[in-house]
Formats: structure tokens, sequence, C-alpha cells
């Protein structure tokens, strides 16, 4: 879906759905994000209701581990054609690597576990940072109650 810019009405819903310190995070978003995961939160909370803020700050927030790969709109189309290609043992080892390409490939392709780290800095709320951590995961995997997880990843996939 195209990045489509945010208006002064989204980003004060944004910042409503947050806590001071998540919604700072969230500003330093490259556009794109920022726009995917508006929508994702939006769809979450027409799928889920209003009831449960702490995964609609999980919806804003899911991808927020991509911040620590560096890459902009181009890098990640990159970064997700490299990941399809080379093995998850290989991305692996690259996370032993002290900087360079690889390295920041491997930290995109953990951008779940990484986002977590970051929230679990932050006075994120418990169950936000179970779905960034497994946003990616088997549905088998989830704590994340499955009717949630479910709304959130649907939400997250068209
Ligand atoms: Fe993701
Ligand atoms: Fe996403």
């Amino acid at each position: 879906m195209k990045p489509k810019q945010l208006s002064d009405e989204d980003i004060h819903w944004v910042s409503s759905q947050l806590s001071q310190s998540e919604f700072t995070y969230w500003t330093k978003l490259p556009l794109a994000d920022k726009s995917h995961s508006f929508q994702v939160a939006k769809q979450t909370q027409s799928l889920i209701g209003d009831r449960e803020k702490v995964f609609i700050a999980a919806a804003l927030l899911h991808d927020i581990g991509k911040l620590e790969s560096g890459f902009g709109t181009f890098g990640r189309v990159f970064a997700t054609i490299s990941c399809s290609i080379f093995s998850s043992t290989k991305i692996e080892k690259w996370k032993l690597k002290e900087k360079g390409l690889r390295r920041r490939l491997a930290d995109y392709s953990n951008h779940p576990a990484i986002g977590a780290d970051l929230l679990k800095g932050l006075d994120s709320e418990e169950q936000t940072i179970t779905w960034v951590l497994e946003h990616h995961s088997e549905k088998e995997k989830w704590t994340t109650p499955k009717i949630i997880g479910e709304a959130l990843s649907s939400a997250d996939n068209d």
C-alpha cells in the first residue's frame, strides 16, 4: 500500500493511543512506516474496538525495531529481498558482526526482538511488547490472545 501523508488529526489520534515516550519513538519512523502503522492500527481498531488500547499501541509500534537498521525506503526494499534470498542461519551469523551492511540486514530481519527490547526500556505495557515480539511468529506460538493476534496480523497483511 502506498504511503499516505498523515493529517494533524491522524497524528493527534496516534499520540492519544501511546504514552509520551512511545510517541516520541513513533515520530522517528520514516513516513512509509508511520503511514503503514497508522493503517494497521486503524484497521485493528475497527476489528477489536477501543477497549484494548494496549493492542492499538502494539499495532502502532509493531515495526519500531526497524529503526535500528537505519534503512530508508529503498534500503528496506533491498533488505526485504535480501532476507528472502539468504537463509536464516546465514543471517543469524551476521548478527555477530560489529557493523556493516550484513549486520544491518541482520538487524532488519531481527526487528521484532529489537523492537520489543526497545519498548522494554520505555514504559510500554507487557501485552504491547509481547505482540511486537510475536508479530512474525507462527500463530501456534503466540501468547497474545488468538482473536486479537488474528485481527492484528490480518490488518498488517493487507
Ligand atoms: Fe514486522
Ligand atoms: Fe508491518
